[in-house]
């Protein structure tokens, strides 16, 4: 089991993380937007009224700044005997914390939640150029991704 660097903690995300530097970190993935306190709050409060269905994980660093994120959301099947599935989503290190091993921490974390609640499998989509980091955390191909933008 990877360990994190010294002063660095993982934990739930909080609502004051709107603060401490989250949707920055979610920057090096993708375009996040302008989301005004106000609507970071009322997407918090949503997410907290279903805390057995939405996993967010941080890991701040010794400054106590987000540094890395990801989340786990639990999606409630017949199929399999009323069986979980686990969706890893929005992995994301700071570009200048990269290569500790903290995205290796954030899967760890997840995989962990994912198995605690009684999830039979994980599964995520990724780019080509990141299926090396997935397979040292022990994914495997499985499938292919398809999407249809609206
Ligand atoms: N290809 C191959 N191997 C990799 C890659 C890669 N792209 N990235 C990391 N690794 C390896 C590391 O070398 C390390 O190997 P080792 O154990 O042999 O030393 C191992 O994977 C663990 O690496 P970490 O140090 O934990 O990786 P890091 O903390 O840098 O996080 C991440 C990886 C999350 C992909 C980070 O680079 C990042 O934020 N990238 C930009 C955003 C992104 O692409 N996120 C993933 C989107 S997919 C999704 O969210 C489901």
């Amino acid at each position: 089991v990877a360990q994190l660097p010294e002063g660095y903690t993982c934990r739930p995300l909080q609502r004051g993380d709107y603060h401490n530097g989250f949707l920055d970190v979610l920057r090096v993935l993708t375009t996040v937007g302008d989301v005004t306190e106000q609507q970071w709050n009322d997407r918090y409060e949503w997410m907290s009224h279903r805390n057995d269905e939405y996993f967010l994980l941080c890991i701040t660093d010794n400054a106590a700044r987000v540094v890395g994120c990801g989340a786990l959301i639990v999606e409630r099947k017949f199929i399999h005997n009323l069986g979980l599935v686990g969706h890893i989503e929005d992995i994301a290190v700071s570009k200048d914390q990269q290569g500790k091993k903290l995205g290796l921490r954030i899967i760890q974390a997840l995989d962990f939640v994912a198995e605690k609640v009684g999830c039979y499998k994980s599964i995520l989509d990724c780019s080509e150029a990141n299926e090396g980091f997935y397979v040292k955390c022990g994914f495997r191909r499985a499938g292919l991704e398809m999407a249809h933008y609206y």
